[in-house]
């Protein structure tokens, strides 16, 4: 495959665009693997190092069970042992913004900047991702950001689903004490945790029903800013699902 189109390709896969696997995995060396190898073996994808499972965590669904408040929560989560996670993590990033809003956004995982400052979305995607919702009128009182994975995953890979399982009881939580109306799902990892969706590319802009504690909440997925970053382009699908947004919290009568 020509090294370009393997290299956007793979960052779109990164972005959480659904990308055919098979293209991705197209080997560099001219022969080809024989018929009989499962597919799965010609996958690029090595084990992540790091993974939790590589040593035993603590359960996160009593601890988060016992937070009675957001700086319980935090404090629990500050302590909380993620296995490799979060001993190659800074720190806990936790959340930013005013968690009275209506709205919360949901992203993916810390990246560096976030692992620094333990904030969520501060780097150049953040920056894009606070200019978005600077569009339709909202600043950082009118959101409440978090993650579906709260220390950074090694390298800024995705977060493998075994470490999204284990932050779960913390965003349920989270959710369940910051009370939103309306959630943001930001990019396809965070689309597939929340929903169980795939395909962002199609789901973008799609109302969905996220229950958390027994009650319905709408969420939106959009195209996560990093992708947009690369994909200028797709930044007018973008602003069709901010009006949606807006729309959303002030519905027009
Ligand atoms: N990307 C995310 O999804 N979350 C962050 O906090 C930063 C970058």
């Amino acid at each position: 495959m020509d090294k370009a189109l393997k290299s956007v390709l793979e960052w779109w896969d990164a972005a959480g665009v659904d990308v055919p696997e098979v293209r991705l995995s197209t080997p560099r060396r001219k022969a080809t693997p024989p018929a009989s190898q499962p597919q799965s073996a010609q996958k690029k994808a090595a084990p992540p190092t790091n993974s939790p499972s590589s040593k035993p965590i603590m359960d996160a669904a009593p601890i988060a069970a016992k937070a009675k408040t957001l700086a319980e929560l935090k404090a629990s989560m500050d302590k909380f042992d993620a296995g490799a996670l979060s001993d190659a993590a800074r720190q806990c990033v936790f959340a930013r913004g005013n968690p009275e809003a209506d709205l919360m956004v949901i992203g993916e995982a810390p990246g560096r900047d976030e692992d620094i400052t333990g904030k969520p979305f501060v780097g150049r995607s953040g920056q894009l991702l606070d200019k978005m919702l600077a569009s339709i009128g909202l600043t950082e009182d009118d959101f409440y950001i978090t993650n579906v994975v709260n220390w950074r995953p090694p390298k800024n890979r995705n977060p493998t689903a075994d470490e999204i399982d284990m932050c779960r009881p913390f965003l349920d939580r989270h959710i369940e004490l910051a009370a939103p109306k309306v959630l943001l799902i930001v990019g396809g990892v965070s689309l597939s945790a929340m929903t169980g969706l795939t395909g962002i590319m199609k789901q973008r802009g799609q109302w969905q029903s996220v229950t958390a504690a027994g009650v319905e909440i709408p969420a939106l997925p959009i195209y996560h800013p990093a992708f947009l970053l690369r994909q200028p382009v797709l930044k007018k699908d973008a602003w069709r699902d901010l009006l949606a947004l807006r729309e959303q919290l002030n519905p027009t009568k």
